[in-house]
């Protein structure tokens, strides 16, 4: 292994954070985030350490969706900026050596597009195709709608046309018929525009939903991964680095064909399983699900990597937990009816939904940097932000940034009823929560978070290496240990309130039957080494909710310690 690929490579150890720029940082002070705001605000996020911005979409958009309603793949929306102030960004990003994603639907576009508009003037318009259209009466579908209560059915007349055009998310949403080399060309054109205006890859949205084809005309010329497979090469034919985030909330062995063969179709995918078994872990103050569900991760190719999240602008899902499982993290962090959506997800930011409990925030934050994968942060999550359950739907987690305990946050000089959403009230508002306060004290959990990043950036055995969960008997425990060339770190989280003892121990393979006498396992958090035994047992304490990080250090390493 080459030192060099581990930058060649470089989402395999990024840290993604993601905002949106509609509620970032309002700059022309008309109530809504824009470039011109975040641009001020790249230096915010160099000091956070994170290494990769992932922008939620900034084409224009009516809006229904969050901007997920996109009419023209090569636009920004007025009211967030014009291209310029998107090139602008793109630059200051990069200037202090960061990188820019942005999310792409290719799934669907607003029903405002002009070829929607287009193809549902005639059944002969040249856009026609361009969607997915039938001429009988659909059966019931409402099983399969994404946003049960929202849809009711994934087809929906075109009174026009006389024809059912399908939308596998809202009725807004038309799906684009990808099956369609034209559909297919327009799709690459448009992601190479923002490849060549700067962008490091994409977030994909949706992504089974627009490789499902079944059924779709042209089907006959479409098969879906060889699609993903050609897009994938297109990009990188373009630019080397770039890399597809791909959001598929699948089962591993389902999930793994998307990362195709060699890894040449999505580059990474967020893991939603060990997300989901994170919750149930944590409302049993017991390690044992995450445990179970992470060792049972297939191997992946070196060129792909998962994307770690506690939290997104979606709900907090939990549709890969059996009905028992999600009663109980519902019971746990999201009683009220109010706070839950869709009957599988939970409507709320993590410290609300841990009462505040700093040391039970600080240790699911240390444990998202500790696992296998790519931490990926939304907005917010760095000074501890909690929802506003006044807003509607999954809008409840995607209030302003809280910048200042100033006017409106700090986050708008607008009147405070023109702002583009509320901000969060109370124990979690911005009096209490909010980045300037966060930064100028040393104990914040922004300097804790930051410091986890830097520690991150520079334990590349988390992002690189062979993945382990360590046997030992305390339930509410995860021990586990990432092994990367000739290093080795230990990692141990405590999901309960009570103190835990654990005694672990490494799995000493052929290469290193013993450890020489003096060996320890460094703290890498603190100040409190452990000792190692030859052959290799260890005995740990731990606070409640405790976490610690190490590293196998041995006499002669003259690593930094
Ligand atoms: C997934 C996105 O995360 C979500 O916010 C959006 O509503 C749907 N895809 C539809 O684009």
């Amino acid at each position: 292994m080459r030192i060099s690929q581990t930058s060649d490579l470089w989402w395999k150890n990024a840290i993604v954070y993601c905002l949106d720029p509609e509620t970032f940082s309002d700059h022309d002070g008309d109530g809504c985030g824009d470039f011109g705001g975040l641009i001020q605000r790249v230096d915010y996020l160099a000091a956070l350490g994170v290494t990769c911005v992932w922008l939620m979409p900034f084409y224009p958009s009516p809006d229904r969706d969050d901007g997920y309603d996109i009419t023209d793949f090569y636009g920004v929306d007025p009211k967030l900026g014009t291209l310029g102030d998107v090139v602008e960004f793109i630059r200051s990003v990069k200037d202090r050596g960061m990188r820019v994603i942005a999310d792409f639907v290719i799934n669907h576009t607003s029903d405002q597009h002009p070829w929607f508009q287009e193809a549902r003037k005639s059944l002969d318009n040249p856009y026609r195709d361009y969607y997915v259209w039938r001429k009988d009466t659909p059966p019931d579908t409402s099983k399969q709608v994404v946003f049960p209560g929202e849809q009711d059915s994934i087809w929906t007349k075109d009174e026009a046309s006389g024809e059912w055009y399908l939308h596998r998310f809202a009725k807004h949403q038309p799906d684009l018929n990808i099956a369609n080399p034209k559909v297919r060309d327009e799709i690459a054109k448009a992601m190479g525009v923002w490849l060549q205006l700067g962008l490091d890859g994409f977030r994909l949205d949706a992504v089974p939903f627009f490789l499902e084809t079944e059924g779709q005309p042209n089907d006959g010329d479409a098969e879906p991964h060889e699609y993903l497979s050609a897009l994938r090469r297109f990009i990188n034919r373009r630019e080397g680095g770039a890399i597809f985030l791909g959001e598929v909330n699948l089962p591993y062995k389902e999930q793994l064909k998307y990362f195709g063969v060699d890894g040449g179709e999505l580059t990474m995918m967020f893991d939603f399983m060990a997300m989901q078994s994170m919750y149930l872990a944590l409302a049993r103050q017991d390690a044992r699900p995450l445990a179970k569900v992470l060792s049972g991760r297939p191997p992946i190719h070196t060129d792909n990597q998962w994307a770690m999240f506690v939290r997104n602008h979606d709900e907090l899902t939990l549709d890969k937990l059996s009905d028992d499982e999600r009663a109980e993290v519902f019971a746990a962090f999201g009683a009220d009816k109010d706070m839950q959506l869709y009957g599988r997800g939970l409507r709320r930011r993590l410290p609300s939904m841990l009462d505040g409990d700093p040391d039970r925030v600080r240790m699911v934050y240390s444990l998202l940097f500790s696992l296998p994968g790519t931490p990926t942060l939304f907005y917010g999550e760095e000074i501890g932000m909690g929802e506003n359950l006044e807003q509607p739907g999954r809008s409840a987690v995607r209030t302003p940034m809280q910048w200042t305990d100033g006017r409106n946050a700090g986050f708008s000089d607008a009147p405070a009823d023109r702002l583009i959403a509320r901000l969060v009230e109370g124990e979690f508002g911005p009096d209490n929560v909010n980045a300037a306060k966060a930064m100028r004290d040393p104990n914040s959990l922004w300097h804790f978070m930051a410091r986890l990043i830097q520690r991150y950036r520079a334990c590349p055995e988390l992002g690189w290496g062979r993945f382990e969960v360590l046997k030992q008997r305390a339930t509410s425990v995860l021990l586990h240990s990432c092994n990367w060339q000739d290093s080795v770190m230990v990692l141990a989280h405590n999901f309960s309130p009570e103190e835990a003892t654990v005694e672990g121990g490494l799995n000493l393979d052929s290469g290193h039957p013993k450890l020489p006498k003096d060996a320890v396992l460094l703290d890498l958090l603190g100040n409190r080494n452990v000792e190692l035994s030859e052959d290799g047992s260890f005995s740990l304490d731990l606070e409640p909710y405790g976490y610690r990080w190490f590293r196998v250090w041995q006499p002669g390493d003259n690593r930094l310690r």
